[in-house]
C-alpha cells in the first residue's frame, strides 16, 4: 500500500468513525404493530453498531438492546378499547374491494394519527428539545401519514430519515420529489395506473390538511420554525420495506429512496422453543404454519369460520402449528395440530419442514415467507391485505381467499392445490434467491445510509430539485406554454408568407378562388 493510499483510507477511517456513536432519536408512535416491528428493526441495526438510539412508542416492541433508550408512552385503557372494536368491525365486514377498504381504514387512520398528535404533547417528549442537557445528532420518523412530527426534527435543527414499513407510493412526494406512476405497456393498464395514482395525490392532500393542523397546535407558536409546506424538503432519505429489484415494480427512482425490504427478518434464524421443535421434527409429511398476525386475534373471528378451519386442518396429513392467543378456549383437539399463544413466525417459517403458510396476508408475513421461499395461502381480512394477496397470487406463490367467506371445501382445496403442486414452491424459492442477492443486506444499508447522512450533515446534494420546485415548473408546464406560443406564432409567420408569396407570384384572382376552395 502506498503512503497515499495509507493517508486517504485512514482519513477514510476518520469520516467513517465521525458518525460512529450518534445520539439518535426514534419516534416510533404508530399504534401499528405491524409498523413497529420494521422500524424498531431499522433502529436496532443502528443501536447493535454503536449509536445510541432513543426510541419514542407507544406499544411495548419485541426486541430490545442497551443501547436502545425506550420512552414508552402507551396506548390508554379507551384507545386500547376503542382500537380492538374497529379492527372488530373491520374483521365482520367484506373488504374484498380495496377502495371500499381504505374507506373503512379512516377509523384506524384518524385513530393512529391522534395518538401520534398526543404522542408529541408528552412532556417527556416536549423535553427532548427543551432540555438543553439533549444532544441529539439524527431523527427518525416512523412514517404511516404524520408528517407533523417531523416538526422535531427542526426543533432539533438536525438531519431527518424517514422510516417506514410501506413501499413507494404517492405520499411520500413531497419528500423524494417524484414517485412514477407504475409503468405499463397496456393502454388500459396505464390508464389505471394513472387515475389510482391521482386518486392517491387527492388522498395525499387530505391527509395532509390534517397535518397542517397539527403541526399549528403543537409548533405554531415557535416563529423560528419552518412553514409546514416546507417540513418534508428537509427529509434526507426514505427507509423503505420493499426490494424492487426483485419484487418491482421498476421505475425510475431517486437517490433518497433506499429499499431495505425484509429488515426485520434476523440473518440466521433463532432455535426454535423446544415443544415446537420437537413438533416438527416427526413431521413426515411435512407441516404448515397458520398465523393471522398480531391485529387479528382469535376472538375477533367468526366461531362458524374458527370451526370450519379446525374441520379441515384436523384431517391433513401435516401437522400444523396455529397461533392462537387463548389456550384455554382451543378450537378444538387433534393430534396434528399443536396451538401456540405464541409463534417465532421468521424462525419457524426458516424450518425445512414447513411447506405452507397460512395467512393473513399483512406485508410482514408474506415478505417473510417470500424470503423464505414457502408457499402460501392468504386470508386477507382489512386494509392492504386484500392488494397484497392479490399481488402474491399474481405472483404465482400461493392462492388467496376471503378469510369471511370462508367454506371448508374451497379452504382444503386451496390447501391441497399449493401443497400438491410444486409450481408455488419453485416460484417462491426462485424469488427468494433474487430478494436476498442485493450489494448491501438490508441491514447493511441502513446502517450506510444512517451513517451517510450523518456524515455529510444530512446529504442535502442527494435531493432530487424537484422537492423544491412547485407544480409548474416540476411538471414544464410554462416550458409547454412557451414552446406553444413559439410554434403557434412560426406556423402563422410561414402562413403569412407563404400566403404573401403566393399572391405575389399568381395575382389576386386566383387566391380569390382558393379561398372559396
Ligand atoms: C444516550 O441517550 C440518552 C437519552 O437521550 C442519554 O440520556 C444518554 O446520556 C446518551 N448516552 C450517551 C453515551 O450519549
Ligand atoms: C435539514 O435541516 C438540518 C438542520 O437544520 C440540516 O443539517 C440538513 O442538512 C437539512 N437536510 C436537508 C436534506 O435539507
Amino acid at each position: 500500500m502506498s503512503l497515499q493510499t495509507l493517508f486517504f483510507s485512514s482519513l477514510g477511517v476518520v469520516f467513517m468513525s465521525s458518525a460512529l456513536g450518534a445520539n439518535i432519536l426514534a419516534v416510533f408512535s404508530c399504534a401499528f404493530p405491524s409498523h413497529l416491528i420494521v422500524e424498531i428493526s431499522m433502529a436496532k441495526v443502528l443501536a447493535e453498531n454503536g449509536h445510541n438510539v432513543t426510541v419514542i412508542t407507544t406499544l411495548k416492541p419485541h426486541v430490545s438492546h442497551k443501547n436502545i433508550n425506550l420512552i414508552y408512552i402507551p396506548l390508554t385503557k379507551e384507545e386500547q378499547l376503542s382500537q380492538d372494536a374497529s379492527i372488530a368491525s373491520m374483521v365482520e365486514r367484506d373488504n374484498s374491494n380495496m377502495v371500499s377498504a381504505l374507506f373503512r381504514m379512516r377509523d384506524q387512520v384518524s385513530f393512529a394519527f391522534k395518538k401520534n398528535r398526543n404522542v408529541m404533547k408528552d412532556r417527556r417528549v416536549i423535553d427532548l428539545y427543551e432540555n438543553k442537557d439533549n444532544q441529539f445528532d439524527l431523527v427518525m420518523i416512523g412514517y404511516f401519514l404524520n408528517d407533523f412530527q417531523i416538526g422535531i426534527a427542526q426543533k432539533l435543527k438536525v438531519p431527518v430519515v424517514i422510516a417506514t414499513s410501506m413501499f413507494q407510493w404517492e405520499v411520500f412526494e413531497s419528500m423524494l420529489g417524484s414517485v412514477q406512476a407504475k409503468p405499463a405497456s397496456f393502454f388500459s393498464e396505464r390508464l389505471g395506473n394513472l387515475i389510482i395514482s391521482n386518486a392517491l395525490r387527492l388522498f395525499t392532500y387530505a391527509i395532509k390538511l390534517d397535518n397542517a393542523k397539527a403541526y399549528k397546535e403543537l409548533y405554531g407558536n415557535d416563529p423560528s420554525m419552518p412553514a409546514y409546506a416546507d417540513l418534508n424538503k428537509n427529509v434526507s432519505l426514505v427507509l423503505f420495506n420493499s426490494y424492487s429489484f426483485s419484487e418491482g415494480p421498476i421505475r425510475s427512482s431517486v437517490p433518497a429512496v433506499i429499499e431495505v425490504g425484509g429488515i426485520q427478518i434476523k440473518d440466521k434464524p433463532d432455535p426454535l422453543p423446544l415443544k415446537i421443535a420437537n413438533f416438527l421434527s416427526d413431521a413426515k409429511d411435512g407441516a404448515i404454519l397458520l398465523c393471522l398476525g398480531s391485529n387479528v386475534k382469535g376472538a375477533h373471528l367468526q366461531p362458524s369460520t374458527v370451526k370450519k378451519m379446525f374441520n379441515v386442518l384436523a384431517k391433513l396429513k401435516q401437522k400444523v402449528i396455529w397461533k392462537w392467543e387463548d389456550l384455554n378456549k382451543i378450537p378444538g383437539k387433534s393430534e396434528n395440530i399443536l396451538f401456540s399463544e405464541w409463534v417465532p413466525q421468521n424462525d419457524i417459517l426458516a424450518h425445512p419442514k414447513i411447506r405452507l403458510f397460512i395467512n393473513h396476508a399483512g406485508r410482514g408475513g408474506i415478505t417473510e415467507s417470500q424470503f423464505h421461499g414457502k408457499p402460501m395461502l392468504s386470508l386477507p381480512v382489512f386494509g392492504d391485505q386484500p392488494a397484497n394477496a392479490d399481488k402474491m397470487v399474481k405472483d404465482g406463490f400461493g392462492l388467496s381467499m376471503s378469510l369471511l367467506t370462508l367454506e371448508e371445501q374451497p379452504f382444503h382445496d386451496k390447501i391441497k392445490e399449493v401443497l400438491e403442486n410444486p409450481k408455488y414452491t419453485q416460484k417462491v424459492k426462485a424469488f427468494s434467491k433474487l430478494f436476498r442477492d442485493r450489494p448491501l443486506t438490508a441491514r447493511q444499508s441502513v446502517l450506510y445510509w444512517t451513517e451517510y447522512v450523518l456524515r455529510h450533515h444530512g446529504a442535502p446534494h442527494l435531493q432530487s430539485p424537484l422537492v423544491h420546485m412547485g407544480f409548474i415548473a416540476a411538471n414544464n408546464l410554462d416550458v409547454y406554454a412557451f414552446l406553444t406560443c413559439i410554434s403557434i406564432f412560426i406556423l402563422s409567420s410561414c402562413q403569412f408568407i407563404v400566403k404573401l408569396v403566393y399572391r405575389k407570384m399568381t395575382g389576386n384572382a386566383h387566391i380569390r378562388k382558393l379561398k372559396i376552395l
